[in-house]
């Protein structure tokens, strides 16, 4: 069924868990999404950056979710909006019939943010539509990063509170340390804990964990077995997303750990058969891949037999 964000993360942020929040560029993505949140009986949020909407069309975004929301009535499902940069790009979004939107104003001012997001909320809301915003910037910490660098880059935890109450907005994401993509830490993993818990403290609203792709091993070893190139790869450990929940995440953003499953597996049917131009017998088995790591992540967030 499809809802409103806020449905599937109040939930989760009343009983301490996390909800993966994936994104999704083609059917196979979807399809593989779907099934996983059926087998492993979980709420899922599914999301199109605006790369993605570009990709495929906005009809056909909404379109294939109000599909698979029919072939699997028993799951909640969000239809989200990742990274949305304009107001515009949100009302689109909103009018197409997305169930949840993030305005991405983390690279202006903080004034600027706050009042890009509160004019966002008020649309949104009218519409009943939930609205994620972003505070700090996304990128590692190294061991060697100053107190004054951090602070210059990660969340400011007062300035979280005042943003929440001002903006009424329905979820945050902090900058704790994470990065998108396969290349997120230098040295080894470090996330801002304690800056996390302060922010849960202040807001008390439910958080947002992006570059949140774990990269494990089985996944990172099948794409280097078909000779690709992860060098230097390293994604949030499986502790780290625990204790992420711990301090008070509930939507947990992954894309890469996806699209490394999809693509090992496809390099696979490649290098084994390279007569083979059925695209079925390439995508079947990525979707397997995908599907695979999505259950487990299921598991480690705690979502798993939520419904
Ligand atoms: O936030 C980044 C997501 O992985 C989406 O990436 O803009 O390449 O679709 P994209
Ligand atoms: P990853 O690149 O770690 O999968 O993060 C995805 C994300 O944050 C989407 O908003
Ligand atoms: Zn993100």
């Amino acid at each position: 069924m499809l809802v409103q964000g806020n449905e599937i993360l109040h939930k989760a942020h009343k009983e301490f868990y996390g909800v993966g929040a994936f994104n999704f560029v083609n059917f196979e993505m979807l399809q593989s999404i779907f099934e996983a949140a059926h087998q492993a009986k979980s709420p899922i949020i599914v999301q199109a950056s605006e790369g993605a909407i570009k990709y495929m069309g906005i009809d056909m975004v909404v379109g294939m979710v109000k599909t698979m929301e029919k072939r699997y009535p028993h799951i909640p499902v969000a239809l989200h909006l990742d990274h949305g940069t304009t107001f515009e790009s949100c009302k689109n979004a909103i009018e197409a019939g997305f169930t949840s939107v993030m305005i991405d104003a983390s690279h202006h001012c903080f004034e600027e943010n706050l009042s890009l997001t509160k004019q966002v909320v008020d649309f949104a809301h009218t519409h009943g539509v939930s609205v994620e915003a972003e505070l700090g910037r996304l990128m590692g910490i190294e061991d060697n990063i100053s107190v004054d660098e951090k602070d210059a880059v990660l969340v400011n935890p007062q300035e979280a509170e005042i943003f929440v109450k001002e903006t009424k907005v329905d979820y945050l994401a902090p900058a704790i340390g994470t990065s998108h993509g396969a290349f997120k830490f230098k040295g080894e993993p470090k996330l801002d804990f304690k800056r996390l818990q302060e922010v849960k403290k202040l807001t008390n609203i439910p958080l947002v964990l992006h570059g949140a792709s774990a990269i494990p091993d089985y996944v990172r070893e099948a794409f280097l077995q078909t000779g690709g190139d992860l060098k230097g790869s390293r994604g949030v450990p499986f502790e780290f997303l625990q204790e992420s929940i711990k301090g008070g995440i509930n939507k947990v953003n992954t894309d890469t750990d996806l699209r490394i499953a999809f693509m090992a597996a496809v390099r696979k049917v490649a290098n084994d058969d390279p007569t083979q131009f059925d695209l079925r017998k390439f995508f079947t088995p990525g979707m397997e891949a995908m599907k695979k790591v999505i259950i487990e992540r299921m598991q480690i967030l705690g979502s798993a037999n939520k419904i």
